[in-house]
């Protein structure tokens, strides 16, 4: 049974990953910063008579992710998958964004991204059909009001995920990146919460989101984990440096 690893797994995108890789019957590790939230998932998965075990791990941190790394590795002896999806909204536009906020941003998302990638990459290069997807966005490909250091730490994962594959094809791991649209989550919805007065505000808000969509609703984290496990498994096995739009037409569709 090959390993999969999925960092963020404790909520929305990540845990609807964590829950088909292994309906898919892989054992999977679900990391997150929240070790309820990890340990939920991993008791969910295992409820439906899945494999799966908690870790708790700050992906902006190298040494927790050296150690989450530890004990993915020494739980089943190797890894052949690793989902780097552990991400976090921030919110401005230039002149609002404090240093803070861009330190914040890059941290999780970019950092992040790269910390799992180094830190598990030998792993997939031992296993000998290992596969890395992060989960990008569609702001990493097309300019959005509000988000730029947010924007700019994906348009890192996205340049990241180019550079990895062409690092690493030779030596037969493939890496790929999907980028979501507007997907409801309590990332997504917690950005919108904010800006709202009321519930009123709050629903006026989130439908002026999908209003901008050809496919004109949110997307479900499902929806996400099902374009994450095609691009970690054989079923895409001559792809690599992708980045993978799921995105109800936004960015092609007029
Ligand atoms: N929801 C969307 O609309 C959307 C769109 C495009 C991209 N994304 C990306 O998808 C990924 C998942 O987002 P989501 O919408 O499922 O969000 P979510 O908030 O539902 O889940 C994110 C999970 O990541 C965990 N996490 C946050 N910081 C962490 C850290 N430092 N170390 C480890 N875990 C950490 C959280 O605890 C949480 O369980 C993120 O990278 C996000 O940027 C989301």
């Amino acid at each position: 049974m090959a390993v999969a690893l999925v960092t963020g797994a404790g909520s929305g995108i990540g845990r609807a990953t964590a829950r088909r890789f292994a309906a898919d019957g892989h054992a999977v590790v679900c990391a997150d910063l929240s070790e309820d939230a990890a340990r939920d998932v991993a008791a969910e998965i295992a409820a439906a008579q899945g494999e799966a075990v908690p870790v708790t791990v700050d992906v902006a941190d190298e040494a927790s992710v050296a150690r989450m790394v530890e004990a993915a590795v020494g739980w089943r002896g190797g890894l052949r998958i690793v989902v780097a999806n552990a991400g976090a909204m921030v919110e401005g536009d230039l002149l609002s964004l404090t240093l803070a906020d861009w330190n914040r941003a890059l941290a999780v998302n970019a950092t992040g991204a790269f910390l799992t990638a180094r830190a598990t990459m030998p792993h997939l290069v031992a296993d000998g059909s290992g596969a890395l997807v992060f989960t990008a966005s569609t702001v990493a490909l097309a300019g959005m009001k509000g988000v730029a250091a947010y924007a700019a730490a994906k348009g890192a994962v996205a340049a990241l995920t180019r550079q990895l594959a062409a690092d690493f094809a030779p030596r037969g791991v493939r890496v790929n990146a999907v980028a979501p649209g507007a997907v409801r989550t309590p990332l997504s919805e917690s950005q919108f919460r904010a800006r709202a007065a009321d519930e009123a505000q709050f629903e006026a808000l989130l439908a002026q989101v999908i209003a901008r969509y050809p496919l004109p609703r949110w997307g479900r984290p499902e929806e996400i984990a099902e374009a994450i496990l095609f691009l970690a498994t054989d079923r895409s096995s001559w792809m690599t440096g992708q980045i993978l739009p799921v995105e109800g037409g936004l960015l092609e569709v007029r």
